[in-house]
């Protein structure tokens, strides 16, 4: 493990902000998600983070799919929140990290944007996120933020059948990356958009993830349980839901789905 990723180092690059009020720093946890879902849980406040070297049981998005969670090389964290929105709207947040991922990682590297929730550098995912909730009644009690990032990871750390579809800061930079100064900018640049998101709305966030989608304008297919949607990519709307118009100009709303370029385009 780089020695610098430890959590004094952490709670002291990240002393002051809401985001990483308090740190939960573990060497090794199943999924950072389940623990921050353990800890909101049981009263954890605002803006506690969950950050681990390993995971021994990462999840991603879909049901049955792994994140690949090795010791030493990535960031893996969750982060709580307890905003005051409807459970509705709470998938934004989604955006709102994609927002805040795309700018941390553009420092690095041509960064772009798949909805709902893929960080992409070269068209190969680089991080992911994932969103829970717990709604008490009508209520939205808590949201925890998932965000796995490949750092240091290599070619040859991937399994054979994510290798060609994914990349680390480190492969697209030729040189390694500190784990903590990406910690440190991911919860200081999160912290904007999520402040910017409660304020002024998510209009500005639409914007944001706008100017880093990389299929807007592109001729899509969107999986979902079985269907399959073709359009092109008109982008999201003011809730965050993905927009696609087909061949007969009539427009789709997507709220959940698995897009990608259409085959044969
Ligand atoms: C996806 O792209 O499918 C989402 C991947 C999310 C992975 C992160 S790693 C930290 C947090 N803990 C988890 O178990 N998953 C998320």
């Amino acid at each position: 493990m780089d020695r610098e990723f430890n959590k004094t180092n952490l709670e002291n690059g990240i002393a002051g902000g809401l985001i990483g009020n308090r740190i939960h720093f573990f060497d090794e946890v199943d999924s950072t998600n389940n623990h921050a879902i353990s800890l909101a849980d049981n009263g954890a406040g605002e803006g506690e983070v969950v950050i681990a070297d390993r995971q021994t049981a990462g999840r991603g998005r879909l049901r049955d799919r792994r994140w690949h969670s090795p010791p030493g090389r990535n960031l893996y964290t969750s982060i709580i929140l307890r905003p005051d929105i409807q459970p509705a709207s709470a998938q934004r947040l989604t955006l709102v990290a994609g927002v805040a991922v795309a700018e941390l990682l553009s420092g690095y590297c041509s960064i772009s944007l798949k909805w709902p929730n893929d960080v992409l550098a070269g068209g190969r995912k680089i991080s992911g996120i994932l969103t829970e909730m717990r709604v008490r009644g009508q209520n939205l009690d808590f949201v925890v933020v998932g965000i796995g990032i490949n750092v240091n990871m290599e070619p040859l750390d991937f399994h054979d059948e994510l290798r060609p579809v994914s990349t680390s800061l480190k492969e697209e930079t030729s040189s390694g990356i500190s784990r903590f100064g990406v910690a440190v900018d991911l919860y200081r640049i999160f912290e904007k958009w999520y402040w910017i998101f409660l304020n002024e709305g998510f209009l500005p966030v639409r914007d944001r993830w706008m100017e880093y989608s990389g299929l807007v304008g592109k001729t899509v297919e969107v999986k979902n349980r079985g269907v399959t949607q073709r359009g092109t990519c008109l982008g999201i709307d003011n809730e965050g839901v993905l927009l696609l118009i087909d061949e007969e100009n009539r427009t789709t709303r997507i709220l959940s789905g698995d897009m990608n370029i259409a085959k044969g385009r």
